[in-house]
């Protein structure tokens, strides 16, 4: 299969050296990439602001903000069988990007204004034979919440995380995987790598289905 993978953190830049972002580590996508690729799929991932080192054979697109890290799905999404959306998407960016560094030393008030729903975009554009799984951070009501943006997002699977699981190298609380049909899986004794192994096992499973059908 060809599998889309987002990872980490976007930036939002307001001047040159400062941005909005988030802790977002990037880990359970670049694990998801590697082990897709070793289990023999086509991988291409993208992913914003990392230290991570890029799994072998997998090619890398780098972005930064929310605008190119839509750019990017939207060009790759076409050609996949799946995409997985683990990147933590900022929500806002400022209003205005300053062309030099600001040198205000007093109270302002910075202007922002909404992100694209990536997630959204890609979803109108969805064929039948794709498979689109997404990702819930949520720091209250997360499976109430979490199935809520899978039916909003028009998703065939979520992973339903928690704040306290956020930008931190190993999970230590609750995580869900959820289907399209509601069921639920609990996978919050998983490391990192046994839940991106677990999502790539569930996403060849689901495929295999739909060809089924
Ligand atoms: N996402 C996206 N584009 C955005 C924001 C989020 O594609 N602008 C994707 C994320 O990659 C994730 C899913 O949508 O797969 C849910 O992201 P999350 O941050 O949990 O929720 P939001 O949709 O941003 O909603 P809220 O912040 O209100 O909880």
């Amino acid at each position: 299969m060809k599998i889309l993978i987002t990872a980490g953190p976007t930036r939002e830049y307001l001047d040159p050296v400062r941005f909005i972002s988030n802790p977002a580590t990037g880990i359970t996508g670049y694990l998801i990439a590697r082990i897709a690729k070793r289990k023999g799929h086509d991988v291409v991932l993208i992913s914003g602001p990392s230290f991570l080192k890029p799994p072998k054979g997998v090619r890398v697109i780098y972005t930064e903000s929310a605008i190119e890290m839509k750019d990017a799905v939207e060009k790759e999404f076409l050609a996949c069988d799946v995409l997985i959306m683990s990147a933590a998407v900022s929500d806002w960016r400022p209003e205005k990007k300053f062309d030099n560094k600001l040198k205000i030393k007093r109270k302002w008030t910075l202007s922002l204004v909404p992100n694209p729903d990536i997630l959204k975009a890609v979803s109108m554009l969805k064929r039948k034979n794709q498979m689109i799984v997404g990702f819930a951070l949520e720091s209250q009501e997360l499976l109430k919440n979490a199935i809520k943006k899978m039916k909003d997002k028009n998703l065939d699977m979520i992973v339903a995380n928690t704040v306290q699981n956020f930008g931190i190298p190993e999970k230590k609380s609750d995580i869900y995987v959820i289907y399209r049909d509601e069921t639920i899986k609990d996978c919050s004794s998983f490391t990192k790598m046994e839940l991106a192994s677990f999502i790539v096992k569930e996403i060849e499973r689901l495929a295999k289905k739909h060809n089924e059908k």
